[in-house]
């Protein structure tokens, strides 16, 4: 590799001027007086832009985030005077000839993204940044896992990824990195995804008014613009670049208890017992450190867990999942097989000189495997045989950014990357998701056909095909719930779907308050895990008193009555990389008081489930409610839309909204996802001018059979215009669980007097509806009036479940 020039340059540099080009197959080639590069046409919102110093870039076109390739696509090419125009059916990039730049338009010439006209890509030594102009009112949303507003304009960012303990709110860089934004201005969205592992740094007018900028400490600038007329197709169109989830294990749906740490066995099948006991539903408990024998992963401590087996045997007949944590550091101990596998077969980072890098961790001295190393990710993979053959089926892959004490991996330790080598400095981001990789696709080979479910804290775009992400070690305060809540929405919106934090906070301790409050919002959170550091309190549902656990176990089980919407929301996530967890930043992207940061951790779970979190001790908060029609979901009060509004929030009250003309199926309440609900699937429609649709998905939850047909989607239409309802024929192999079907009618005033199925008249019946118990021992403002916890005498009809459609008349 060579420079193309080969004199110092001691201030940035630009692109220079075209001096030739040519065309391909939807890419053009251009040469410019100091670089190459490469632009492709990858579907008509989504062009590459590919930038570099050195010609022979293009000979190998790798990736670990992308694995989407270009879509056979129209476009023309035109060569003006000054400028060449690619124009697809949606966008015109018009590239200006001298110096050669960039600009965006839609296809009647707004622009939509423009580079700065001076500084366009340049470099700074190894380092290139890409500068684009500030417009007017321009934000900028998503980035992943990223603290700070939802509207990032005014901050910069960095993805270094980075094992950060107790992180202050706005604490950057975090653990996993999505070099992927949206910026959204004049009624417009696009998106910027920078594929490149370096450091880079991405500035949104931070310190300057000029651009936002992008940069990489070295490599190429290659990035990929996407523009679609909605936040929710850009999003999909980033996911069809870098993967969606796969469908989850069912029980990895519901709540998770993590403790650092449980043990001995003793220990964890109490807490097990207790939730049983308590009728609290649960479905997983996570081993922490303290499990393995000397840290050493791969092993069980002989005397806290001397019978592993039996011990899960004993959980698994509770309905219990078992997570246990793996960290990639190995001990350096002669006879640990991994350790000796490790170094005979080469698998380890090492120095340049070849001697295996070293670094402190929980067990001591380790040698870290190198999981851009094929072989290193097929026996990692293997190594867990063991595991699963005592029966684990979750696997939490932790300190992979990877965490050291010291925290300063040195840059010349190298990497094999897929055979091409790479120092740290390329390889550091991408470690975690390629460790999430290969343990995911280990398991996945060893569980015969049974879903793993693997967690992750380090990653980079992509991570979403293997594992779900949790945020770290966040602390116990108010704030860092809600910042929680937006890293969460922001990983939705940079492909990451599967998604949580450390309900109750990992640092520090909660007030009886907070803790219920974190609970009650994390029943709605993607991924549903309360968990707590060594030397804590404990922090299990009835650790914080009698109230608490009443609320929390109310929460609790509302989120396993909404499995059945959850599940096919997390397959819609699976199938177009739609978040589960929805900033209203993608339905309500150009209402700018969903930017106001007293209503920016307002997000749908769903597509119909508006939840507005409220910090802990306020017993009295304002929402902001976008357009449409919302319903409290206590008690169906309609609220109008576009407009703010006072609520009650007590400690047992999250304002929860559901909006006008949706559909949320639910079930009756179980204990874990192994156990069966009865045999009704209760739809409930909320009345909407627009009325709605939701398609709900069904599988085994446990296998991949999936794959092959054995699922099942129907769609349920709710037609307000002309008073129907209609239950398409089911898609699909799979036979539903639910035999029957339960529709009921929220908001139609109590005013459904007859529904026609099929042309025959059925009975309309009326029950009362409460999602949530009464908690009147503890609520002093509500249970006075008794009934504020419940629907009275809403409307349903009940029959077999069947395609067919009903008239409703009021
Ligand atoms: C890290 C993890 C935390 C875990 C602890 C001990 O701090 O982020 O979740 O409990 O290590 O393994």
């Amino acid at each position: 590799m060579e420079l193309i020039k080969g004199k110092r340059v001691n201030y940035s540099e630009s692109l220079g001027a075209l001096v030739e080009y040519k065309e391909a197959k939807q890419s053009i080639d251009l040469k410019t007086t100091n670089a190459f590069v490469r632009v492709i046409v990858y579907e008509a919102g989504v062009t590459r832009l590919w930038i570099s110093r050195w010609e022979d870039s293009f000979e190998d076109d790798f990736s670990y985030a992308v694995t989407g390739k270009p879509h056979e696509t129209e476009y023309q090419l035109f060569d003006l005077d000054d400028k060449l125009v690619i124009q697809t059916a949606l966008v015109q990039l018009h590239i200006q000839k001298s110096p050669v730049r960039f600009e965006f338009y839609t296809k009647d010439q707004q622009l939509i993204n423009a580079d700065d006209p001076a500084f366009g890509t340049s470099w700074i030594g190894n380092e290139v940044c890409t500068y684009k102009k500030l417009l007017p009112g321009e934000r900028f949303i998503g980035m992943g896992e990223k603290t700070g507003n939802l509207d990032r304009r005014g901050r910069a960012y960095t993805h270094w990824n980075t094992d950060y303990f107790e992180y202050p709110v706005d604490g950057d860089p975090l653990y996993c990195s999505t070099p992927f934004y949206m910026g959204v201005h004049s009624g417009l969205s696009y998106g910027i995804f920078m594929d490149n592992s370096h450091k880079s740094v991405f500035n949104f007018g931070a310190s300057n008014d000029r651009f936002a900028s992008f940069s990489a400490a070295d490599g190429d600038m290659n990035y990929y613009f996407i523009h679609y007329n909605t936040v929710a197709e850009i999003i999909q169109a980033y996911a069809r670049l870098t993967g969606t989830i796969s469908v989850p294990p069912l029980w990895s749906l519901g709540y998770q208890q993590c403790r650092y740490s449980y043990y001995p066995d003793k220990e964890v099948l109490n807490v097990a017992r207790t939730f049983r006991d308590k009728n609290i539903p649960a479905d997983v408990i996570y081993l922490d450190i303290h499990y393995m024998d000397a840290y050493k992963i791969f092993t069980w401590h002989p005397e806290h867990f001397s019978e592993p087996a039996r011990m899960l045997k004993e959980l698994r007949d509770m309905g219990f999942h078992v997570v246990v944590i793996v960290d990639p550091g190995i001990k350096k101990e002669e006879g640990y097989q991994q350790f000796d596998e490790g170094v005979a077969r080469d698998l380890f980072l090492k120095y340049p000189d070849g001697e295996n890098y070293t670094a402190t961790v929980w067990p001591g001295d380790c040698f870290f495997p190198d999981f851009t190393k094929p072989e290193t990710r097929d026996w990692w993979g293997a190594s867990f045989a063991g595991y699963v053959k005592d029966g684990l089926d979750g696997f939490w892959n932790d300190m992979n950014e990877p965490a050291s004490w010291g925290q300063t991996t040195p840059d010349l330790v190298q990497f094999d990357y897929e055979g091409r080598g790479a120092t740290h400095k390329e390889g550091r981001n991408v470690y975690g998701m390629q460790m999430a990789r290969s343990t995911y696709e280990g398991t996945r080979q060893l569980m015969n056909g049974k879903r793993p479910f693997v967690l992750t804290r380090a990653g980079f775009s992509g991570v979403q095909r293997y594992s779900a992400v949790w945020t770290g070690d966040n602390v116990a305060s108010d704030e860092h719930m809600l910042v929680g809540i937006r890293m969460v929405n922001s990983l939705g919106m940079a492909g990451v779907p599967y998604a949580g934090y450390d309900v109750g906070g990992f640092v520090g301790e909660s007030s009886i308050a907070l803790y219920t409050r974190w609970v009650s919002i994390g029943a709605f959170a993607p991924f549903f895990r309360g968990h707590t550091m060594i030397n804590s309190r404990d922090s299990e549902p009835w650790s914080y008193g009698e109230e608490a656990e009443e609320i929390s176990r109310n929460y609790i089980n509302m989120r396993y009555k909404l499995m059945p919407y959850i599940y096919s929301v997390f397959h819609e996530a699976a199938q177009t990389g739609m978040p589960v967890a929805r900033s209203l930043a993608i339905d309500y992207t150009h209402d700018r008081n969903i930017y106001n940061t007293l209503y920016q951790n307002q997000y749908l779970f769903g597509p119909a489930i508006l939840v507005a979190p409220v910090v802990s001790h306020q017993q009295i908060s304002k929402v902001y409610l976008p357009e449409g029609e919302w319903f409290d979901m206590y008690r169906d009060r309609p609220y109008a839309g576009k407009q703010e509004h006072m609520v009650d929030t007590p400690m047992d009250r999250l304002p929860l909204f559901v909006k006008g003309g949706s559909i949320i199926p639910m079930q009756t309440l179980v204990q874990n996802t192994q156990q069966a609900p009865e045999d009704v699937l209760m739809l409930h429609v909320y009345k909407g001018s627009q009325g709605g649709s939701f398609v709900y998905y069904e599988d085994d939850g446990e296998t991949y059979e999936y794959e092959n047909g054995a699922c099942m989607t129907r769609t349920f239409t709710y037609n307000e215009a002309d008073s129907t309802f209609t239950i398409a024929q089911k898609e699909g192999l799979y036979t539903s669980r639910f035999k029957r079907f339960k529709i009921y009618f929220h908001g139609f005033e109590g005013k459904v007097a007859s529904v026609v199925l099929n042309g025959k008249a059925i009975q309309v019946e009326k029950e009362d509806v409460a999602y949530f118990k009464q908690i009147t021992a503890f609520d002093p403002l509500y249970h006075q009036e008794g009934v504020l916890r419940q629907i009275s005498d809403v409307p349903f009809v009940e029959f077999a479940a069947e395609a067919g459609e009903l008239t409703l008349s009021w």
